[in-house]
């Protein structure tokens, strides 16, 4: 993983573009991987299947700081003390629908962790977020939370959900998606300094229409085959 948070100019190579903040996994697994959903002919079959091990590749990474606490247990052998994730203190909140793509992969990692969802749609004409769902863990507050959306496009989405988590309670929060747009990211750290960014990809620029280039379409439509 590489960390930017030095300047450099954006449209040229996004990875080293000093105004943005941002965490990028470049493993070479998520990597491919990124490349075959980028592919406008993979089936949606295919799209989600990766989806859901790039989330798990991704969620490997996102939790690398986690807190352990030490257990004792009985090996076939002897007693030891042994580390366990303090599973509690987690919470993955996904932005719907495209955010559910990649909570199915990290719920696979960690069963057992809590989730919300905030339901956003964009406008299409004004790229404005509009809620329509909210549904959070009453102790969120009291939780790492992981915001889970795969694109980060004008960022409208994810300033909106954060925002609305901190009015809700939510305080440690990181935020992960798939691929990311400079613009994006660049408002999204002016808007949240505190919260930590994390991404596969930062892509060239948005569209007209606020769409990620080259990026890979509609996360959503991708996912659940709906256009
Ligand atoms: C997509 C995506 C993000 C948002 C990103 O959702 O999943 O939530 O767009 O764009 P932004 O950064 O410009 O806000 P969309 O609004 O298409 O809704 P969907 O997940 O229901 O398809
Ligand atoms: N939302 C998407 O699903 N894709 C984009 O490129 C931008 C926003």
């Amino acid at each position: 993983m590489h960390r930017i948070n030095y300047p450099r100019a954006p449209d040229k190579d996004t990875s080293k573009d000093r105004s943005m903040k941002i965490n990028i996994v470049d493993h070479p697994l998520i990597q491919h991987k990124l490349t075959l959903m980028r592919r406008k002919d993979t089936s949606v079959r295919t799209f989600r299947e990766l989806v859901t091990e790039v989330a798990m590749l991704l969620g490997y990474e996102i939790t690398r700081d986690l807190d352990l606490t030490m257990e004792t247990i009985e090996t076939p052998l002897e007693t030891m003390e042994s580390p366990l994730i303090e599973g509690k203190k987690l919470c993955f909140v996904s932005i719907l629908r495209a955010g559910n793509g990649l909570l199915d992969g990290l719920m696979r990692l960690m069963p057992s962790v809590r989730v919300g969802h905030v339901g956003l749609y964009r406008d299409p004409e004004s790229l404005a977020a509009v809620e329509y769902y909210y549904k959070v863990p009453t102790d969120i507050g009291e939780r790492l939370t992981i915001v889970v959306d795969p694109m980060l496009a004008t960022a409208n989405s994810s300033i909106a959900a954060v925002d609305r988590l901190k009015q809700g309670g939510a305080g440690n929060m990181k935020f992960l998606c798939l691929l990311a747009a400079p613009e994006g990211v660049r408002a999204f750290n002016q808007a949240h300094p505190d919260v930590e960014l994390y991404t596969a990809a930062v892509d060239r620029q948005l569209n007209d229409h606020g769409y990620i280039l080259p990026g890979l379409g509609d996360a959503g439509d991708r996912i659940y085959g709906t256009k």
